[in-house]
Formats: C-alpha cells, structure tokens, sequence
C-alpha cells in the first residue's frame, strides 16, 4: 500500500531539494502516491492566491504534506503561508532535531538534541494592535492551559519514544509570571506522568548562553513558540547550518514536513543547494508513519555518505550539485 501524500515542491530552491529528497526517499522502498500541489510565490503568480484552496484540500484529504520552503509574496497583505498552514490543521508541535553529521565543520562534535516548539500561539500568533493616535503598538502574548499540555504532552511522550532521557523547558517566568509561569507550572504537572524522564528548567536567555558553550549537557528542550523560534536557528548553527537541518509540523491527524531553511533565492536555480535539511524532514516523515527501518535507513546513508569526506555541496565546503548529492544519498540508501 503507497501512502498518499501531498508534495509541495516550493519555491526558490524548493523543487531542486524536494526533488533528490523524494529520490532518497522513495529508495527506501515505502511507496507513496503524491498529490502535487502549488503554494507559496509561484502560486501566487499562475492562480493569485499564494495558499490555493486545492493545496489545503488536498492536505485536508492526505492528511500529510512533503513540502519545499516557500516564498511569502511581500507587500501583497498576505500573511505568512507557514504560519497559515501551521494555525489551519492545528499542527501545534514544531519539533527539530539538531543532530551534527561528520564533516559539517559546526563548532561542536556530536550536539544530538531535540527542540519541541509550541506552533500555534504565543506571540508569534500575530495578534497585534496598533493605536494610530497615540503611536502605541501591542503584541498579544496568549498562552492556554490547552496549547500548553498538549505540546509538553507531545514532547514528554515523543522524547521517550526517541530514547531521550531529559527534556528542558525553556521559559521567562521571572518576567512573564503568568504566560511563563503558567507554561513551567503545567510542565511540573506533567512531568509527574513521566519519571523516566529527568525534567527540569532554564531561563530564555541563560540557556541561549549554555547552549553555545555546552550543548553537550542538553538532551531535549520543550518552549513556547517565539523562544523555538530563535532557539532552533541558533541549534541549527550548533550542527553546521540551515542545509542540514530538517523540521515537522505535528498536530492531532495531520502532519507537514519542511526544512527549516528558506526559499535561498541567493542560490535558486543553479543546482548548488544542500538537499540534506529537506532529506532529513523526509527521515522524520517516514519515522512518523512508523516506516522506522526506512527511517534508520535514511539517517544512516547520511552518517556514511558524510563520514566518507565524499564532495559535499557548497555551503559545507564541496562542489558537489544537488542532484548529484541526492543520487549518491539514494544509491546509499538502496544499497542499505
Ligand atoms: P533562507 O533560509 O532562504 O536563506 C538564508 C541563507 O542560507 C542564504 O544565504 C541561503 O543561500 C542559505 N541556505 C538556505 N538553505 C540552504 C540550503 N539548503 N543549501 C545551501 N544554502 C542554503 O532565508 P531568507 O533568505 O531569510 O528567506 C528567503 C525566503 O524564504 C523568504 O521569502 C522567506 O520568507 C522564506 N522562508 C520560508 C520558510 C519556509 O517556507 N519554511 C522558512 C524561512 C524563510
Ligand atoms: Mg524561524
């Protein structure tokens, strides 16, 4: 049985990735019936709308999409498409892995950590009013006791999934007593459920500090959606960069796989750009489907292909092409 899922190549230099990450993943052997379907800036110019009414049926019916970065047309009035799509299928955990491969050159050897970001309120929500009289502008920084035990619940039972054996909450409840001290209070309360898992906590900023001296002392962090926001840019520094780091969209039924990285529209169309952050969000998709053979499979040929020092793409040094990497990533993955 294939599964069906829909695949948004993108923008930029989404449909070069999307298309050596769907080589590798379909090398693994799990079949998968694509629904192709546009979003983003190409959209936009060939139906004028960036988030088509067809693109959200058909992950309305897949209830899974494969997707390449997306350019939000600026200046039209339209709001982010990620934010869009995150806050329409409820997908309220953001959840990225930051694990360094061999050769990548980060600052560290072998940072293995999880970040689980709430998705879908906070600040980042967007609820803002500005008062044109007085020059005043305000951000609404709403957090529920329901966004806040169903993302600590995902990140406790998907930490003991992974074999994790801390998970962090990140907070600024000194500051912020009643979001913040709402969301570290609920994440005592939980942690109770879980005594395999040691918890504890740390301060926005203190941990922004320990995270660029040791990584290493960290296992899995659980934050709300801002704090994840810049937390997983600066972990994806930690492991060599926006082309090695994949990312899931998670709600209840549905689920959107991406990179973190953008549209790259600096590099787009010259063949140069790193599959892997795209390869790894495929890795996660076909763990999320309970493929975990497939998964291993993935996660491995990277270790070798990387290991073997074998020509990397620019952005880590080499010259190799994106098609190119993605064929040898995928010959690994057959030959597994
Ligand atoms: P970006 O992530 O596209 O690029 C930042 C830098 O990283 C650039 O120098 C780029 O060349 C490099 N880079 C990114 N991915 C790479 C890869 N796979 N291989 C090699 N180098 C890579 O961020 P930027 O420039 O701020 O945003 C460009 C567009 O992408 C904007 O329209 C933005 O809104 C959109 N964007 C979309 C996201 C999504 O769809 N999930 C996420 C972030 C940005
Ligand atoms: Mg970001």
């Amino acid at each position: 049985m294939a599964y069906s899922a829909t695949l948004i190549p993108g923008d930029g230099i989404g449909p070069e990735v999307m298309d050596a990450a769907v080589e590798v993943v379909e090398a693994t052997g799990v079949a998968f019936d694509w629904d192709r379907q546009e979003a983003g800036m190409g959209a936009y110019e060939s139906t004028g709308d960036p988030l088509p009414q067809a693109t959200l049926d058909s992950i309305a019916e897949t209830r899974l999409a494969f997707k390449g970065p997306l350019t939000t047309p600026v200046g039209t009035g339209f709001r982010s498409i990620n934010v869009r799509i995150r806050q329409h299928f409820d997908l309220y955990a953001n959840v990225r892995p930051c694990e360094t491969l061999p050769n990548t050159h980060g600052p560290f050897e072998g940072v293995d950590l999880m970040l689980y970001r709430e998705n879908t309120e906070g600040l980042y929500a967007g609820i803002e009013y500005f008062d044109e009289r007085n020059q005043i502008a305000d951000s609404i920084n709403r957090i529920t006791r329901r966004g806040s035990e169903r993302i600590l619940r995902y990140a406790f039972e998907d930490a003991e999934r992974r074999g994790r054996k801390r998970l962090t909450l990140v907070h600024k409840a000194n500051i912020l007593k009643e979001t913040g001290g709402m969301f570290l209070a609920i994440g005592r309360e939980i942690a109770e459920d879980h005594p395999d898992i040691a918890f504890d906590d740390r301060i926005i900023d203190n941990m922004a500090m320990q995270l660029v001296i040791r990584p290493d002392e960290y296992d899995a962090i659980v934050t709300t959606n801002m704090f994840g926001d810049i937390l997983s840019d600066l972990m994806a520094g930690l492991v060599g960069g926006l082309g090695v780091t994949g990312s899931a969209n998670i709600g209840d039924d549905c689920a959107v796989f991406e990179a973190v990285h953008g549209s790259a529209p600096d590099i787009a169309g010259q063949g140069i750009a790193n599959p892997t952050a795209v390869i790894r969000s495929g890795e996660m998709m076909l763990r999320y489907l309970g493929e975990t053979d497939a998964a291993e499979a993935v996660r491995k040929a990277l270790h070798d292909v990387y290991s073997e020092q074998a020509n990397l793409t620019r952005d880590l040094g080499g010259t190799a092409s994106t098609s190119d990497f993605g064929a040898r990533l995928a010959d690994r993955v057959r030959a597994h």
